[in-house]
């Protein structure tokens, strides 16, 4: 109890702490007249609070503050501002500062000012060996399913033989499932992990061989999730703070085309993608390859990382040619084929110079199984599709929450879309 009455004096003193500042500050209370009439801050408000405070921080405590004093504000902003509090990680401010790591747009805005004043550059690799924590695609893990029948090393590869030409389609799905453990230890191994498609080639022709392997990893519940919850909680919020963005061309169709109806046939819009795809493609736009807060030169824009998502080719393009043509790329991503964009017949996962077929000829379908893909073939994310993919991984899918490394992006617009 006693514990409990200091607990709530120090959250107050830490918001009058940081209401002080704003109210002092030039444009802070702009700040706070647009949370209380906005429930969020929108990314121009949120650099300057992050500004302001930043600069509060070194005038008082110098330009290499401890640890705690930056905890202080962090938590003071999501305590004054509890919409912009992230439900999904611990403390709910790590996007501000999180002291583990030593990043956070706080953290990065001070980096920035001692940079100003000619300080020494090491501090920007503070927190680069918690990038990679525990989680993700490529890490072993406890799978939901546990085998009846445990195969032998030979009997797997007495399946394995099997299923290489066996013509009966349920069969070489029970197979599947029965050398699932054998193919985990594969994919997880280096050595042999490239291999996985030679050895288990009916990938390649058997639909929905990766939603079987995904579902043994991870049980039904969590593998529905996508598709379950994207167009009910998530598309109309993201079309939504994507209109707050500032106007690209690219912004501009993407919105068009999400916003239309499926079925949605006039003339002239034909070189978009449908509606479903277009919010997925939105979404690069509102978690960019490095939101990083600052301009890199060279920073990949959203509409070149689309083109590790999905690219399209006309009907009748021999897509043997197309594997052929590109230069090994370790990292999967969708083939969509059709008469144009937005009506595509058939999407397939191009893995290593291999094309696996997907199950559904939906849009949406077709990124659930990439996404999939990730994890049972144990590829890494693409880097340019790093930041996004970690926000459907932990906020749709709700895997490995709180142990993969999240960019302050990620949790930021995760407090938008679901406070
Ligand atoms: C930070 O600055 C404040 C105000 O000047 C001071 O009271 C506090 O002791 C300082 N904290 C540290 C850890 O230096
Ligand atoms: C599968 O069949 C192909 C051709 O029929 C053969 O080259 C390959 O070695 C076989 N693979 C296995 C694992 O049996
Ligand atoms: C393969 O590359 C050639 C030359 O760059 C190009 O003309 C051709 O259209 C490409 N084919 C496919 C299927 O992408």
């Amino acid at each position: 109890m006693p514990y409990l009455c200091f607990f709530i004096l120090f959250l107050f003193i830490i918001i009058k702490l940081v209401e002080s500042v704003l109210v002092h500050k030039p444009g802070g209370k702009h700040i706070i007249n647009e949370y209380n009439r906005f429930k969020t801050l929108g990314d121009e408000t949120r650099r300057k609070i992050v500004n302001i405070l930043a600069a509060d921080i070194t005038e008082k405590n110098g330009t290499s503050p401890p640890r705690q004093v930056k905890e202080k504000y962090a938590r003071g902003i999501v305590s004054l501002f509890p919409y912009l509090s992230d439900p999904m990680s611990k403390n709910g401010y790590e996007h501000y500062y999180d002291g583990e790591s030593g990043t956070g747009y706080l953290a990065w805005r001070i980096k920035t000012i001692q940079r100003g004043l000619g300080k020494e550059r090491r501090a920007s690799f503070e927190g680069l060996s918690a990038e990679v924590m525990s989680g993700g695609p490529t890490v072993r893990r406890e799978s939901e399913f546990t085998p009846e029948t445990v195969l032998s090393e030979d009997e797997c590869k007495e399946a394995i033989a099997f299923m290489n030409h066996s013509a009966d389609e349920d069969a070489v799905k029970k197979m599947m499932k029965l050398t699932f453990d054998y193919r985990r230890n594969m994919v997880l191994d280096h050595m042999q992990s490239s291999d996985i498609l030679t050895v288990f080639p009916r990938f390649k022709d058997v639909k929905g061989l990766i939603e079987q392997d995904f579902v043994l990893m991870f049980g039904e519940g969590v593998s529905g999730k996508l598709l379950e919850k994207w167009t009910t909680a998530f598309k109309k919020k993201v079309i939504q703070q994507c209109k707050k963005l500032p106007t690209t061309s690219d912004v501009g169709e993407l919105l068009l085309a999400a916003e239309s109806p499926s079925d949605d046939s006039e003339e002239g819009v034909n070189f978009v993608w449908d509606t479903d795809l277009s919010s997925i493609l939105l979404l690069l736009h509102l978690i960019p390859p490095s939101a990083q807060g600052r301009k890199r030169p060279g920073k990949v824009s959203a509409s070149q990382a689309e083109k590790h998502l999905v690219v399209f080719k006309k009907s009748g393009t021999n897509i043997e040619e197309h594997l052929r043509n590109i230069t090994a790329s370790a990292q999967p991503y969708l083939l969509a084929v059709g008469p144009q964009k937005k009506s595509v017949h058939q999407y397939f996962i191009i893995l290593d110079q291999h094309a696996i077929p997907c199950k559904s000829t939906s849009s949406l379908g077709a990124f659930d199984e990439l996404f999939k893909a990730h994890f049972v073939f144990g590829t890494s994310y693409n880097t340019m599709l790093h930041n996004m993919y970690t926000f459907i991984q932990t906020t749709v899918y709700n895997i490995d929450v709180g142990k993969v490394k999240e960019s302050p992006r990620v949790a930021e617009v995760r407090a938008r879309l679901l406070s």
